[in-house]
């Protein structure tokens, strides 16, 4: 199949999750349509309970919905077994969990080598594997630290490198960087973003617009249904990139000439 045809990557029609029955049902998703392309890296934003940690969660296949159709790869998901689900999530997706979700029982490098059992490598290969990914979060200190003797942003970079020790083609996130401070999520983000840059696709749920200036799209969620989907140009997202974290605006970015005249005129 050349590259022009290939499937996109998710395709979710009329997805629908609901929760409760009769005068207590209510609709986390609504009749979701979306189609996400590979390499794509998409944020999502919304108010709390409109439904982004749902929808991760059944992109991730850790949930199903009630109604509609999920296409990953332009196969059907939903009928598959927990068991198939589980595979494809250790070949296919890394998820970063909004509440961290690290095993207590487990140390640091025990978490992180997690998602690699299920692909049979033996335990020295997996461990090594965990501890390079966990030296790139500068976490080396912390691989024998069990998870209740870290920090909120150590947890959440524990948490990241594992979603990403199986180099998997779809990540999701959720929050990832809503516990870090700017250093640390400077840190996230660019590995995020160098994904990205390497084919992989990315969807990002955030509370923090600053952010959603490194994605190629950003999606607005209201009540359960997309409420607004606009695509980024690509140069954009690398000019706008360049601007220190949290110093982004909704500004236009400076042209590099425009700079220039700029400094000229300064120094008149
Ligand atoms: N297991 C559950 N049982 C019943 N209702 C649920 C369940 N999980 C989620 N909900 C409801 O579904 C809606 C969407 O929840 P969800 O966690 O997806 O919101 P969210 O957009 O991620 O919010 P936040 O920004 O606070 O994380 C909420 O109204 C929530 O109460
Ligand atoms: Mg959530």
């Amino acid at each position: 199949m050349s590259a022009s045809t290939l499937p996109p990557v998710i395709e979710l029609r009329g997805l629908t999750k609901q929760y409760g029955i009769g005068e207590a049902e209510h609709r986390a998703l609504d009749e979701v349509d979306l189609t996400i392309e590979k390499g794509e890296f998409v944020t999502i934003m919304g108010p709390s309970g409109c439904g982004k940690t749902t929808l991760l969660n059944i992109l991730g296949l850790l949930d199903r919905s009630n109604d509609g159709e999920y296409l990953l790869d332009g196969n059907s998901v939903e009928s598959l077994s927990h068991r198939r689900h589980a595979r494809i999530r250790s070949e296919q997706i890394g998820i970063v969990f909004q509440s961290f979700n690290l095993i207590n029982r487990l140390n640091v490098i025990e978490n992180v080598a997690l998602p690699l059992t299920y692909k049979g490598m033996f335990r020295t290969k997996r461990l090594k594997m965990a501890s390079e990914i966990l030296n790139s979060f500068h976490l080396s200190e912390r691989e024998y630290y069990m998870p209740w003797q870290l920090s909120g942003g150590q947890m959440q970079r524990v948490a990241i490198a594992r979603a990403l020790v199986n180099h998997p083609s779809i990540i999701l996130a959720d929050e990832p960087t809503g516990n870090l401070d700017s250093k640390s999520s400077h840190i996230i983000m660019e590995e995020l973003s160098d994904l990205h840059k390497r084919g992989n696709t990315i969807i990002m749920v955030t509370h923090n617009p600053n952010l959603t200036t490194y994605a190629s799209r950003v999606i607005h969620m209201l009540d359960g249904k997309i409420a607004s989907d606009t695509k980024v140009a690509i140069e954009q997202v690398n000019e706008i990139k360049n601007i220190p974290l949290g110093l982004h605006t909704n500004k236009k970015p400076i042209s590099r000439s425009a700079k220039k005249r700029q400094k000229k005129a300064a120094k008149k």
